[in-house]
């Protein structure tokens, strides 16, 4: 007999040089959903995650605390697993880079890919920080000296190993080419072409002589293996590859999907392939980049802090809110913003008042009118069907946003039945119905539908909840394990006669004024609104000379346009030089602008953008820029947004 179909998943490795926050819990959260949904479809699935244990800044930061590295990872591991339990992310195996499994199958990669020439001894040139031991290329370097203290640097040069990335550029383009899929989404493929592959790979430093704290290259013991090489290869360490039992990596391998931060989508589709391939390994099937939880318009990071703490998250309001928070506010792949705000008021209105709700009001009926117990439903009518037709149907469109990683929209569709069925309660009036003989009658089917739509919503959100499902299971009376899985996904598979329990409330009500006053006065917020427009009478303080026309503003030329490619500009910490793309027939343009603080060029690529397009051109450290591209800023410029548009607009389109 056949086994099941296998699905691997994995998060990145997690650097333990901090505490997690929510933004790391948001990665985690998203592969473990995708893993309990795809074991509820009947998959054999392994879930891996792990830390990234290596490197000068764990090195010093246990010196600093005057413990050793290992001790120093060991404490921060056990509060990240604590963490995971806390979120129920419930992996198959945590592997650690300091794992003894990790670092001989590490040493036995680098071996290989030495003997085979994919790796050779040279001479590694570079700007080096003697206080920070650290070695930076000239980009990497602001204005001249070290882009973390400061300091002048010194030209510097040590003996290392390289890895032969160029050799495989063309293939690794043709393969990206050939393999639509590879890079998830579309937006980081064109990325990942244009600005590092088209323009040429180098070969890769992978060895140092100055980190000790790492895995030691074992036929040449000055040198230790460079962190990434070291961390992209746990996602088959971590399967027993090389070792004396590879039988889960024979299983598992090639992974499905490997979850990664969009920042990172270049080590895992740029170095990782050209490793596997240059060992004679299958390539993972999807790697997909997801955006970033931002606060405030940045992105959630310990050294800006700004981060907020997923532990007190889940101990004030439990983990299940937070994980449909954070499944349901973004759509994946794109940044979304986190504040208290959102979270309360998502709370408030998808979890107590539609879903909370619903199963409150329902039971409460059922003990009201049939002594707890379901009632067997007697008729339908059209009405009836119109909603056991859409409890029929959210299963498949689940499957299928799911399956694209739509997260978000997944829930959407399941949050549809469950407002479809609160809308069927104020159509239906039970209240109104228990009043008389014939009404109840009634009432016996309008009752079934909702508890039988009710466990069907209960079902759909496991992976996303793990904890509610049961809490309605057993309000309902659902002691049938069969009707808790995904088979049962069929209206009226749920057979009359549970018995319901009145249970406690499944999402409190919050106050959310009160909440944030009383309990998280320093909470980040979300940026303000905009005040709201005044009534014209008390609006003409303005003097009339700072006003335009409306044919003034007419000759400003706004269009949307699309970015193609996005780099550095030589001796600017500020400028980035962006060629853009308008209409069909409109020629590119090339556009310096001073973003290069608050944006990478990576993330600017394939993102529209708002155009000034009839601005005089002017040259700005040698580059002709032919237009502005607009941003929104704080008024002592140190918070920068990209102004774009709402939904995806044609290229070229004018904003009027
Ligand atoms: N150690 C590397 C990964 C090596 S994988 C072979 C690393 N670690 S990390 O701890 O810095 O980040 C781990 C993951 O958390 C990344 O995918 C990163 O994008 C994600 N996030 C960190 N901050 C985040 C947000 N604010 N929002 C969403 N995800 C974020 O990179």
């Amino acid at each position: 007999m056949p086994g099941k179909e296998t699905f691997y998943i994995t998060t990145p490795i997690y650097y333990p040089s901090d505490n997690l926050h929510i933004g790391h819990a948001y990665c985690s959260t998203a592969a473990d959903t995708m893993a309990r949904f795809k074991k509820q479809q009947g998959f054999d699935t392994y879930f891996l995650t792990g830390t990234d244990e290596h490197g000068q800044k764990i090195e010093r930061k246990a010196m600093e605390k005057g413990v050793t590295p290992q001790a120093y990872v060991d404490e921060i591991v056990r509060g990240i697993k604590e963490l995971w339990k806390l979120m129920d992310v419930d992996y198959d195996d945590f592997i650690r880079t300091s794992d003894e499994r990790h670092v001989k199958a590490v040493q036995k990669i680098f071996r290989k890919l030495y003997e085979q020439g994919d790796i050779y001894k040279g001479t590694y040139e570079g700007w080096y920080c003697t206080p920070c031991e650290s070695f930076f290329t000239e980009l990497q370097l602001k204005d001249g000296c070290c882009p973390d203290c400061g300091r002048p640097v010194e030209k510097t040069n040590e003996e290392a190993y390289f890895f032969r990335l160029s050799k495989y550029q063309d293939w690794l383009i043709d393969y990206i080419q050939t393999h639509p899929d590879f890079i998830q989404p579309k937006s980081r493929q064109n990325e990942m072409l244009n600005n590092f592959l088209r323009p040429g790979l180098q070969d890769l430093c992978v060895s140092r002589t100055s980190i000790k704290w790492g895995v030691p290259v074992d036929f040449d013991s000055a040198h230790t293996v460079y962190v990434w090489l070291d961390a992209l290869t746990n996602y088959i360490t971590a399967l027993g590859y090389t070792s004396d039992d590879p039988s889960l990596y024979e299983k598992y391998w090639p992974a499905d999907i490997h979850l990664v931060g969009k920042e990172i989508v270049r080590f895992h589709t740029i170095i990782w392939p050209i490793i596997l391939h240059a060992l004679g390994l299958e390539l993972p099937k999807q790697v997909f980049g997801h955006g970033w939880l931002v606060l405030s318009g940045v992105k959630m990071s310990k050294s800006l802090g700004n981060v907020v703490d997923p532990v007190v998250l889940c101990n004030r309001y439990g983990s299940d809110a937070i994980r449909y928070f954070l499944m349901r506010e973004m759509p994946f792949g794109s940044d979304g913003q986190f504040s208290y705000e959102a979270l309360l008021t998502r709370m408030n209105a998808d979890l107590a008042n539609d879903l909370g709700n619903l199963v409150s009001r329902t039971v409460a009926m059922v003990q009201k009118s049939f002594d707890g117990v379901v009632p067997a439903p007697l008729e339908y009518t059209d009405g009836d069907r119109a909603l056991i037709a859409l409890a029929n149907q959210t299963p498949d469109l689940v499957s299928l946003h799911m399956d694209g990683l739509q997260f978000s929209t997944a829930l959407q569709d399941i949050w549809k039945l469950v407002g479809e069925c609160n809308r069927y309660i104020d159509q239906n009036t039970p209240w109104v119905l228990a009043r008389s003989e014939e009404g109840r009658e009634r009432l016996r089917t309008v009752l079934y539908i909702l508890c039988e739509c009710i466990r069907m919503v209960a079902v759909l959100i496991q992976p996303t909840m793990p904890r509610t499902p049961a809490r309605i299971f057993e309000q309902l009376g659902v002691t049938d394990e069969n009707l808790t899985q995904w088979p049962s996904l069929h209206f009226g598979a749920m057979p009359a006669g549970g018995k319901t329990q009145k249970g406690e409330t499944l999402f409190p009500r919050i106050d959310i004024k009160k909440e944030l006053a009383d309990i998280v006065p320093d909470a980040p917020k979300a940026p303000p609104k905009p005040a709201e427009a005044k009534p014209a009478a008390l609006k003409a303080e303005k003097p009339a000379e700072e006003c335009i026309s409306i044919d003034e503003f007419d000759r400003v030329k706004l269009r949307v346009a699309r970015v193609l490619t996005a780099e550095r500009v030589e001796g600017s910490d500020k400028l980035l030089k962006l060629t853009l793309r308008l209409g069909p027939n409109d020629p590119e343009r090339t556009v310096a602008s001073g973003i290069a603080k608050f944006y990478a060029p990576q993330d600017l690529v394939g993102r529209q953008v708002v155009l000034v397009a009839n601005l005089k051109p002017a040259k700005l450290r040698g580059i002709r820029s032919e237009g502005m591209i607009l941003c929104a800023s704080d008024a002592d410029d140190q918070r920068l947004t990209l102004v774009t548009v709402a939904g995806d607009m044609e290229d070229g389109a004018y904003i009027r």
